[in-house]
């Protein structure tokens, strides 16, 4: 298995360019099943393993997929199957959002039920409690989800989501665009995504409207049409590159980023004394004038700060100035970096859900495995702060969401490269997370 190496302590400068977003390429090819006639084209897919298992597993269903570049088109007349293969939802738990698609077109869905990942039990049963809102009937038959529809289709229903659950209110939305009546989702997540998604359906001819508020309306239509999408850049990619550049940077402007969906980590960094600026195409960033002030972060549903930047946090505020706190609401075992984040010379207590960060001056260069893909991208921000070589090993992990790290990283001048020679460690820990 590959490896990434890093030779820390060389400062970045220059531009950035941010790609597609994974989490809303993933939904968005998942919605172009619901199209009974015409083609749809989606933009700016990033190249992340993540888009190709979603793509694979749109085509395993029976749709025509083509991939040219950062564009695919998608025709999906003719559906095959309700079941994609176990062997591709294995290796990505976000597959389970083509239930939604296939229930409504198909009137079945047969999903092999997520394993937990590493960061979490990961369950969907409010994605269950959804469909069965709408008269579908499920049933759990050898590790698979089985979904049925009744004869005339899915009926529309008022649904409350106990957690504002993104995939869940994905998974609902995309099975309500062609059920009968109105579907409105209450406690909905409110993530960019989500919204792009919605601005999707409603181009293929659904009618959703609430999108990024917490009720979400959604008539249903007869028939969906195929439609050219342009995917949001990735907010979740932007924000680790501002933390890095936080922490290392010497002016960084990172490109095709929008700041309004990163808001809540914008401020956080100015509250640790980092100075940046927006523009209509991007976000420049200088670092704090000293090492970066200690913050108390609290992870939680969008617009709050987001998990998925979490780890990335924790890395940057291992060497700030003084005892910061990060608190993990939304997921139950995401503190997996730390313990790798220690061997570099961290000085980082966990105490229930909160993580106890005595920023030091400096870390040392180790060898270091990510846990899960944001784990590996707090590695990365941590090798490029330490002194000295650090090693990080399990870098698939890195590879479902960021779409050359490596390479965008040395284009800011950091000395980092990856290593496919090596014998990595076996045993990336079980599971999927994304
Ligand atoms: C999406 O996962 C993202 N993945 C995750 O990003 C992200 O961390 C997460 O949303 C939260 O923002 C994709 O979009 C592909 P949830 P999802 O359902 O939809 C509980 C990354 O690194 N829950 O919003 O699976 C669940 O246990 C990945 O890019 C239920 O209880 O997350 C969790 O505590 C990691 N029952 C909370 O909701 C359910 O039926 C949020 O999960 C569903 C979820």
């Amino acid at each position: 298995m590959a490896k990434i190496i890093i030779e820390g302590g060389r400062r970045l400068r220059g531009t950035v360019r941010i790609g597609g977003a994974k989490n809303a390429v993933l939904p968005i090819l998942a919605a172009s099943l619901l199209a009974s006639s015409g083609t749809s084209q989606i933009e700016d897919i990033p190249n992340l393993i993540d888009a190709d298992v979603m793509m694979e597993t749109v085509a395993s269903l029976g749709a025509a997929v083509k991939r040219i570049g950062t564009t695919a088109r998608i025709n999906a007349r003719h559906l095959v199957t309700a079941e994609p293969p176990y062997e591709l939802v294995r290796r990505m738990r976000a597959s389970f959002v083509v239930a939604g698609p296939l229930l409504a077109r198909y009137g079945e869905a047969a999903i092999a039920l997520p394993g937990g990942c590493n960061i979490g039990q990961r369950p969907v049963d409010l994605h269950i409690k959804g469909f069965e809102a709408m008269g579908a009937v499920s049933s759990l038959e050898n590790g698979c989800v089985r979904l049925r529809a009744p004869k005339g289709g899915l009926t529309g229903a008022r649904i409350y989501l106990d957690v504002p659950s993104v995939g869940a209110t994905q998974n609902i939305m995309m099975a309500a665009t062609l059920a009968h009546g109105q579907t409105i989702i209450e406690n909905a997540a409110k993530e960019p995504e989500n919204v792009d998604l919605a601005n999707y359906l409603n181009k293929m001819g659904a009618r959703v409207r609430g999108a990024g508020t917490d009720t979400i309306r959604i008539d249903g239509v007869t028939e969906l049409q195929g439609a050219t999408h342009n995917v949001i850049p990735d907010r979740i990619e932007a924000g680790t590159f501002l933390i890095a550049a936080a922490v290392m940077g010497d002016g960084v402007y990172v490109e095709n980023a929008m700041s309004d969906h990163i808001m809540s980590v914008i401020a956080k960094l100015e509250e640790a004394g980092a100075q940046i600026e927006d523009d209509v195409t991007g976000i420049r960033i200088y670092p704090a004038n000293t090492r970066l002030r200690a913050l108390d972060v609290k992870t939680h549903y969008y617009p709050a700060y987001p998990t998925d930047l979490q780890a990335q946090m924790v890395a940057c505020l291992s060497v700030g100035l003084g005892t910061s706190t990060v608190t993990e609401t939304v997921f139950e075992n995401r503190f997996m970096h730390v313990a790798e984040l220690r061997r570099m010379g961290a000085n980082i207590a966990v105490e229930g859900r909160t993580a106890i960060i005595e920023g030091v001056s400096e870390l040392s260069g180790a060898e270091v495995h990510a846990t899960d893909l944001r784990a590996g991208a707090a590695l990365v921000i941590a090798g490029l702060v330490a002194d000295g070589e650090t090693e990080i090993y399990n870098v698939h992990h890195l590879d479902r969401g960021y779409d050359n790290i490596v390479g965008k990283l040395q284009a800011l001048g950091a000395r980092i490269r990856r290593d496919e020679s090596e014998l990595g460690v076996a045993g990336s820990l079980t599971g999927a997370a994304g």
